[in-house]
């Protein structure tokens, strides 16, 4: 520092000093030059940081409310208004209690104070009061710490129940949409196999009772003849007028067609009777009983109902064992081979010289049966999904694709196992196995 004396020469004394003192004040202009840069630049951070923090804040469409240790409202976010009306008291410096039901406030002063006590954030269900009155928030209290961490107040960041619950109920109502459509389509597949063995049963049953009907009405004629032969005998004709009309009714011929008739009656009501059968063992589902069935039989019943209730002419072959006994519900694995000749059926519409061959045959300890069609067979892409509940790849209304997935579940519950043979050659080979019965 120049110090400045008044023994030194006048001249010295003015010349040196005055030069010190230019120099010092040019130091100190440059100086204050550059403390005035700094100050602006600091300054258009803050402003550019305090722009930033408001934006934010009014972006955040969450309730958001800056809460001090003596729980003011320190900062809001901009949704507060859209929040809770557009008369909410949410000025710095007012006190928090101003924008809660009076009934609230206990609790959440408590959730506030516990927050900031144990520094662990906080979800609280809470009232706040709005012109429309009381509005139930799911809130949210965090705590706010300064940077040596001492605790500064709380954050609150809140969102109405209502929404939540309302998103809740929409969710909740396609659910139960989903869950109706799922039951429709089910019903819609059970109706729909249930109208296939209808067809079937029905054409099944046709054939019997037309030969029943026809030898009924052939019974009826020859009653009539000996009804007037023995009105005749009532009547004291004489013998040779007896012979007469003995000859003219045939009649000894009628006794002999009489026995006919009643055998073929008789095999047409048993031929019903079979039917109804089969059809009450294919209904005892439910039921649970695993029994001991000829599995051939079962397979034989199940593609005689699909193939007499298709329009597609199908060579059907039986191959392999003329019995096989497998142990399980027959009526359930019916189902599973109608289903398996059905999608048979179904892949060879419009196929040349349509086949599907049924093959029994042992494997350890199983009885396996195969289902094997000539038609297109099943594109690579769509094997691994044609188990999967709803995957069809038929057009709507013609399969509801529960088909395969309802008999994989239905070999399964029977401890044996549903899947596609994928080396088989061209068409498609589905392969069931079921415990046999000295297995099992
Ligand atoms: N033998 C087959 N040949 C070719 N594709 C088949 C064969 N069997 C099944 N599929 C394919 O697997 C899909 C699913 O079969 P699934 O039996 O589960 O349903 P669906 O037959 O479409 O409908 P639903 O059985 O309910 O009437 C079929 O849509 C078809 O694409
Ligand atoms: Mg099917």
């Amino acid at each position: 520092m120049t110090s400045i004396t008044t023994d030194e020469p006048t001249q010295a004394f003015s010349e040196d000093t005055w030069r010190d003192v230019i120099a010092a004040m040019d130091r100190t202009y440059s100086e204050l030059v550059e403390y005035q840069e700094l100050l602006e630049k600091q300054n258009t951070e803050l402003d550019e940081l305090r722009q930033f923090m408001n934006s934010v804040l009014s972006s955040v469409s969450d309730l958001l409310i800056v809460v001090d240790k003596n729980r003011n409202i320190e900062r809001t976010g901009g949704a507060i208004r859209t929040i809770l009306g557009p008369r909410a008291a949410a000025e710095a410096g007012l006190p928090l209690a101003d924008l809660l039901e009076t009934s609230e406030q206990g609790t959440l002063f408590e959730v506030i104070d516990q927050v900031m006590r144990d520094r662990d954030p906080r979800m609280v269900e809470t009232q706040f009061a709005t012109p429309d009155g009381p509005t139930p928030l799911e809130v949210s209290v965090s705590p706010r710490l300064d940077q040596r961490g001492r605790s500064q107040g709380v954050v609150l960041v809140g969102r109405p129940v209502g929404e939540l619950r309302n998103a809740y109920l929409e969710l909740e109502a396609s659910h139960t949409a989903l869950q109706q459509a799922q039951t429709q389509l089910v019903r819609n597949e059970k109706l729909a196999s249930l109208g296939r063995l209808v067809a079937g049963v029905a054409h099944e049953l046709n054939n019997p009772i037309s030969f029943v009907y026809a030898n009924t009405h052939a019974l009826e004629k020859y009653t009539e003849r000996f009804e007037t032969y023995f009105d005749a005998v009532q009547a004291g004709k004489s013998r040779p007028e007896l012979v007469a009309l003995r000859d003219e009714l045939r009649l000894e011929k009628t006794v002999r067609n009489l026995r006919t008739a009643i055998n073929g009656a008789k095999d047409g009501a048993e031929r019903v009777r079979d039917i109804v059968e089969d059809l009450r063992r294919l209904s005892a589902e439910g039921t649970g009983d695993e029994v001991s069935f000829d599995l051939m039989t079962t397979v034989r019943t199940a593609a005689d109902w699909v193939a007499r209730g298709t329009k597609t002419p199908v060579k059907i072959h039986f191959d392999g064992a003329v019995q096989k006994q497998a142990r399980g519900n027959p009526g359930h694995v019916q189902q599973i081979v109608m289903n398996l000749v059905q999608n048979a059926i179904d892949a060879l519409a419009g196929a040349e010289d349509p086949h599907v061959t049924l093959r029994v045959f042992d494997r350890d300890t199983d009885v396996v049966l195969h289902v094997i069609d000539n038609g297109p067979g099943i594109a690579e892409a769509d094997a691994a999904s044609i188990f999967d509940p709803f995957f069809t790849t038929k057009e709507v209304g013609k399969g509801t694709g529960l088909g395969l997935s309802i008999s994989h579940k239905i070999a399964e519950e029977h401890g044996g196992a549903l899947h596609l043979v994928t080396s088989a050659p061209g068409g498609c080979c589905f392969e069931l196995a079921l415990p046999a019965e000295e297995a099992a």
